[in-house]
């Protein structure tokens, strides 16, 4: 284990802004993990870097990028399979891995860029899916002991692109691995999700597998999401705001054609992609970042842009969509 002085940081966020680390190290197993954290407490984790957006260079932490590769079937019977995955697994590799073994349960989160280690922190989610559906337990190294600490699905406090990691216990842990519940047959399929019943209509399947709804997540998502590797950004920056009903209903009168989705009697969630449309961002440039063409809840990095540019740009948006709406916008990416 080496640690590197004055690495730029530009190939591991999938936002492609080029900070520097002034120490920077790679961990490839727990072991190390637990060495370093004996002489190493300030430390800055990086996982697969896509659902963060650096606004400046990390001089006082170590940097550590989790690296700890591996899966490990726990048991499994007829019907179901436990799964342990190291955080350093690519998720999208793992979804694929899946599809192949017939495993159930995650094939409608097919390409969601990062690393398995942190899924559970946001509790990504897609198509009415979330990830949190599927983990039965995380596995943890406590920072301030090195200690491993283990969480059921229900210790995570999981939530809409949150968890316990987000809040009460930021930085307290480090996530080595994640156990998912998985099916090997009658396997529950999410096909609501309007998007992917058209791509299954559209192929004519009737009867669709998990790799046919993972076929059909993965067009959705090319046809809309920008492939990081070719223009950077974080998936979506902001969170769809959740507003009362009455706001929602006024709202409605102004803007009859918003959509919305029901959260409860008294809750709406209004989807920050159409506001942020609606308020005339939807393909725009600023200087070297903007907002995506076909997607207006995703913010883009055009090649040399600023962390800082980008966050100005949020901040925009963010007024904007209060003025035009009286929706306070909440971030979604991390800003470091
Ligand atoms: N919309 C617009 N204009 C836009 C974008 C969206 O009008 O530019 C409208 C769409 O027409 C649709 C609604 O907004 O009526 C929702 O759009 P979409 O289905 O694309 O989903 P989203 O709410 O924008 C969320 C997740 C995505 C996830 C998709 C699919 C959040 C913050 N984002 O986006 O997750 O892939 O649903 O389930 O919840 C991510 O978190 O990084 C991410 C990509």
């Amino acid at each position: 284990m080496k640690i590197a002085q004055n690495i730029s940081l530009k190939p591991y966020n999938t936002f492609g802004i080029d900070c520097n680390a002034k120490r920077f190290i790679q961990v490839t197993s727990l072991f190390e993990l637990q060495e370093l954290l004996k002489t190493e407490k300030d430390l800055f984790l990086l996982s697969g870097g896509s659902n963060m957006l650096l606004t400046k260079d990390i001089e006082q932490e170590l940097v550590v990028q989790l690296n700890i590769k591996g899966i490990s079937i726990d048991r499994e019977n007829e019907q179901n399979v436990h799964l342990t995955v190291n955080a350093g697994e690519n998720w999208h590799d793992f979804v694929l891995w899946c599809i192949e073994q017939n495993y159930g349960g995650l094939e409608n989160l097919s390409l969601i860029p990062g690393f398995v280690g942190t899924c559970p922190i946001q509790n990504i989610g897609a198509y009415g899916v979330e990830v949190k559906d599927r983990i039965t337990r995380v596995e943890t190294v406590e920072i301030a002991s090195g200690k491993r600490v283990y969480f059921s699905n229900e210790e995570c406090e999981f939530g809409y692109r949150n968890s316990v990691f987000k809040n009460a216990l930021k930085g307290r842990y480090i996530i080595t691995a994640v156990t998912f519940e998985l099916s090997k047959n009658k396997h529950q399929l999410h096909t609501k999700y309007g998007a992917i019943n058209e791509e299954l209509k559209r192929k004519n399947i009737e009867v669709p597998t998990i790799k046919d709804i993972s076929d059909a997540v993965i067009a959705i998502r090319q046809s809309k999401l920008p492939d990081p590797s070719e223009i950077g950004n974080s998936g979506s920056f902001f969170k769809n705001p959740v507003i009362s009903t009455t706001h929602f209903q006024e709202l409605q009168n102004e803007f009859p054609e918003i959509p919305s989705y029901p959260i409860s009697d008294t809750e709406v969630k209004v989807p920050a992609g159409w506001l942020i449309e609606q308020a005339g961002f939807k393909g725009k440039r600023f200087g070297a970042c903007g907002v995506h063409h076909k997607q207006a809840l995703v913010l883009v990095n055009y090649g040399n842009a600023t962390g800082k540019e980008v966050f100005a740009l949020a901040q925009e948006i963010k007024k904007a969509i209060k003025n035009k709406f009286s929706i306070a916008l909440e971030i979604e990416v991390n800003i470091i």
